[in-house]
C-alpha cells in the first residue's frame, strides 16, 4: 500500500459550523485536529482538562453530502481528564472535552459557540446573534518553573519560556504595568498563572497585557456604539461570546449642541470645547462600564478588550481629536484607518492593559458606525444588491453586493427625529408613533408609545392618562404624512389641499397655507405645511443620496433594504416607501436591522477576522461625495414629490393604492421653492 492510500484510510473529521475538514490519524485529540485545521476552539488551560472551554459535540448520522457516517462510537471513551472535570463541574450531556477526546473514526464535530463554564446570568441583548469567535485576547494558563539558584533566569523570563513552550508565543512584549507585580502574582498562584495575551494581527508580536494567579477562566470585552444622541454599550464574555449585560444612555454632549453641526461649532467657538466634549463622552462611558459591571458582578479589571464605533465626529471627539476639519469640505479625517489604542490612554476605568480597537471610518462623513453596520449586514458578502441606510440627523448610506460597494451620506437634518416639526418630539412615552386616517371621513386614529390600545379603542383614555399625548415622534410623523397623502389631504407635491376643508373641520387655514389637526382638544397637535415641507426636504435629501449611489452602480432597483438605527427600527417600511424615503423594493425584503452598528462592534470584539474583513472592505468601498455630484439637485427635486415625481413603485403598488400622479412637467417637480441644505460648512458625520 502506498503512502497516499494509508493516508486516505485515516478518519475524516468535519468541523461545524466552519465546514473545515481533514484526515487525522486515529488517536489524535480533537483539539489538536481543530488547531491544525484553523478551527477556533477555546482553550485556557492548554489541554490540561481543567478549564472546560474546549467543549465539542459529536453529531451522529449519515452525512451523505460529506461522505461521513459520524457516531459517538467513533470517538474515544471518556478519559481521566473528562471524568475528573465532569465530577467537579457541569459537563452537559453530549458534550466532550476536545483536549481529551480522541479520534477513532469519521466524525462530524459541532463546535458550540456558547460554551459557558461559569454560572453567569446572561441578559438577553437586543441582538442575540451568535458570533463565531476568534478574539484578539487569549487566556493562557501555564505552570512556571520555580526559581533555582543555579539558573539565574528571572521570574518573568521563565514565564515567557513557559508561554513559548506551551502556547508557542515567541518574542512577547510585556506591558510595563505587569513588571512590578509579576513576582507576587507568580507566588500567589504557586507558580501557576494565567496570562492574557493580546494579538490582534496574527503577524504581530504578542503582548502580555494582564496576569492572574492560578487559572483565570474568564475574560470580558466591551462593544460600544457612540451615537450623537445615544450611547449603547454591551459587555460580552470573550470566552463564551455571550452578551452578559447591556446599558445605554443619552450622549451628554447634547448639552453642547443638539446635532453634530452645533457640536463642531461649539469646538470652533470655545478653546476648551473639544476637551470638554471628550471628557463628557468618556465620563458617560465610564458610568456605563460601571453600570454593566455592577449589574453582572464583573470586575472592570477583567475587561481586557474594547471596540468602539461612531460617526466621524463622535469618533474624533472620543479619541480627543478636534473635529473642526470635519465641519466643512473636504471633510478631512485626522485618521480614517482602524485605530489601536489603550483604554488607559483614553481615561477609561479598566485594566491598565485593556486594549481599544476602533473600526475604520469610510469617509469624512460616513463613519466607523456605518462600517460596523456594513460588517453586520454584509452587503459585500451577498449576491443581492443591498441598500443599508442609517437615518439620523445625517443619513449614512451603503449600497452594493459582493462585486462592488459604494457609500455616501445625505444631510437629512433632524426632522426625522422630531425636531423642526411643530408637534415633533423624541420617541418617548406619550409620543404618537402610529397613525391611520380614514380616507372617507378624514378622521385620524393613533397609537402612542407606552399605551397598547389605539386612540379610538376602549381603555385608551385611562391607559394614556399617565403620560398624556405629548407630541409626534419620527415614525409617527412618517405615518401621518404618508396617511395624509393616501387620504388625499396632501397632494403629490406635498401641499395640504385647502379644498379638503369643505369635507372636514380638521383642515384649518393658517395664513396662506393649511394645517391638519391630528388631535383636537386642550393640547392640540397639528401638522402644518411647514412640517410637511421639512419632511419632504429630509426625505428628498436621503432619496437623492440613494439615487446617486444607484446611478454609480448603474442599477434601477435594489433587492433588499436594511433600515438601521433607532429610527429605522420603528418606521413601518410601507410608509417609508409611500413617502419615498427609500426606493421601491419587495416589502418583505425591507427590514429593520436594529442597532447594526452595535452588532458590528460586537463582531469585531469577538472575532479579529472580522476586523480584517471590514478593514479590507472599507478600503474597497467607493466613496461618493453627494455635494459634488451634479445630479444630486435633479434627484433631490424629483424626490420632493410623494413618493417621487419620476420613479415608479411597482412593489409598493401591489399593497397600497397610491393616488394618481400627474405627469412630470419640468425638473422643478412643481414642489415649490426648495431649500438646499448643502450650503456652508455643514458637518455630516
Ligand atoms: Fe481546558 Fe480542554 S483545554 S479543558
Amino acid at each position: 500500500m502506498d503512502q497516499k492510500d494509508v493516508k486516505n484510510k485515516d478518519p475524516l473529521v468535519l468541523f461545524m459550523p466552519s465546514g473545515r475538514r481533514g484526515r487525522f490519524k486515529k488517536g489524535t485529540h480533537l483539539l489538536e485536529a481543530a488547531r491544525q485545521l484553523g478551527v477556533y476552539v477555546e482553550s485556557v488551560c492548554g489541554g490540561r482538562g481543567i478549564c472546560g472551554r474546549c467543549q465539542i459535540e459529536i453529531q451522529e448520522g449519515n452525512f451523505a453530502k460529506h461522505g461521513i457516517v459520524s457516531a459517538n462510537s467513533h470517538i474515544s471513551e471518556f478519559g481521566a481528564k473528562e471524568i475528573r472535570y465532569a465530577e467537579k463541574r457541569d459537563l452537559k450531556a453530549g458534550r466532550r472535552l476536545s483536549c481529551s477526546a480522541m479520534i477513532e473514526g469519521d466524525l462530524v464535530v459541532d463546535v458550540p459557540q456558547d460554551v459557558q463554564v461559569n454560572a453567569q446570568i446572561v441578559r438577553k441583548a437586543a441582538d442575540t446573534r451568535l458570533i463565531a469567535r476568534n478574539p484578539a485576547i487569549q487566556m493562557c494558563y501555564v505552570e512556571v518553573e520555580e526559581p533555582d539558584m543555579h539558573k539565574p533566569l528571572g521570574d518573568l523570563d521563565r514565564l515567557k519560556q513557559a508561554l513559548e513552550h506551551d502556547w508557542g508565543f515567541t518574542d512577547i512584549i510585556v506591558d510595563q504595568h505587569i513588571l512590578p507585580r509579576v513576582q507576587k502574582i507568580l507566588r500567589a498562584g504557586n507558580w501557576t498563572v494565567t496570562a492574557a495575551i493580546h494579538r490582534d494581527m496574527v503577524t504581530a508580536r504578542p503582548s502580555l497585557i494582564a496576569l492572574y494567579p492560578g487559572l483565570k477562566n474568564e475574560a470580558y470585552g466591551i462593544a460600544c456604539d457612540i451615537g450623537s444622541t445615544t450611547i449603547a454599550l454591551h459587555l460580552s464574555s470573550l470566552l463564551s461570546g455571550l452578551t452578559i449585560a447591556s446599558a445605554g444612555t443619552s450622549n451628554p454632549q447634547i448639552r453642547f449642541g443638539e446635532d453634530l453641526m452645533s457640536r463642531v461649532s461649539y469646538v470652533m467657538m470655545n478653546p476648551d470645547g473639544c476637551e470638554a466634549m471628550t471628557k463628557a463622552v468618556r465620563n458617560a462611558l465610564n458610568d456605563l462600564i460601571s453600570e454593566v459591571c455592577t449589574e453582572s458582578g464583573v470586575d472592570p479589571l477583567d475587561i481586557l478588550d474594547t471596540v468602539f464605533v461612531g460617526n466621524p465626529i463622535m469618533h474624533h471627539l472620543f479619541l480627543g481629536i478636534d473635529p473642526t476639519e470635519l465641519g466643512g469640505a473636504p471633510f478631512a479625517l485626522a485618521v480614517s484607518g482602524a485605530v489601536h489604542s489603550w483604554a488607559s490612554d483614553l481615561h477609561l476605568a479598566l485594566n491598565p492593559g485593556t486594549r481599544v480597537y476602533m473600526l475604520p471610518c469610510i469617509a469624512g462623513h460616513v463613519g466607523a458606525d456605518a462600517a460596523a453596520a456594513t460588517l453586520s449586514e454584509g452587503p459585500h458578502r451577498q449576491d443581492e444588491m443591498m441598500l443599508l441606510v442609517d437615518i439620523g440627523t445625517n443619513a449614512e448610506i451603503v449600497l452594493g453586493n459582493q462585486q462592488r460597494v459604494v457609500a455616501a451620506s445625505s444631510p437629512t437634518g433632524p426632522a426625522f427625529e422630531g425636531a423642526e416639526i411643530s408637534c415633533g418630539q423624541r420617541a418617548a412615552p406619550g409620543a404618537i408613533e402610529r397613525v391611520r386616517i380614514d380616507p372617507l371621513t378624514l378622521e385620524p386614529r393613533f397609537r402612542i408609545i407606552g399605551t397598547e390600545p389605539w386612540s379610538d379603542e376602549a381603555g385608551f383614555a385611562d391607559l394614556s392618562a399617565a403620560t398624556g399625548v405629548t407630541g409626534v415622534c419620527g415614525s409617527g410623523i412618517i405615518e401621518v404624512i404618508a396617511e395624509m397623502y393616501l387620504a388625499g389631504i396632501i397632494t403629490e407635491d406635498g401641499v395640504i389641499d385647502g379644498a379638503m376643508a369643505a369635507r372636514t373641520n380638521r383642515i384649518v387655514r393658517q395664513g396662506r397655507t393649511y394645517s391638519y389637526v391630528l388631535r383636537e382638544g386642550e393640547n392640540p397637535l397639528t401638522i402644518t405645511q411647514t412640517d410637511v415641507r421639512a419632511i419632504q426636504l429630509a426625505k428628498a435629501a436621503l432619496y437623492a443620496g440613494i439615487k446617486l449611489l444607484m446611478d454609480k452602480l448603474q442599477i434601477d432597483h435594489v433587492d433588499r433594504i436594511g433600515l438601521a438605527g433607532a429610527f429605522g427600527s420603528f418606521i413601518d417600511p410601507k410608509y417609508a416607501m409611500v413617502l419615498g424615503l427609500v426606493p421601491d423594493c419587495e416589502l418583505e425584503k425591507v427590514k429593520a436591522v436594529g442597532n447594526a452598528a452595535g452588532t458590528g462592534a460586537r463582531m469585531a470584539l469577538l472575532n479579529r477576522d472580522y476586523r480584517r474583513e471590514i478593514e479590507q472592505t472599507v478600503t474597497a468601498i467607493e466613496k461618493i461625495e453627494t455635494a459634488l455630484e451634479p445630479k444630486f439637485q435633479e434627484h433631490f427635486v424629483y424626490a420632493m414629490a410623494l413618493p417621487n415625481k419620476v420613479d415608479q413603485f411597482p412593489n409598493l403598488n401591489k399593497v397600497v393604492t397610491l393616488p394618481a400622479r400627474s405627469a412630470p412637467t419640468d425638473s422643478s417637480g412643481g414642489a415649490g421653492p426648495v431649500r438646499r441644505r448643502r450650503e456652508g460648512r455643514r458637518p455630516r458625520g
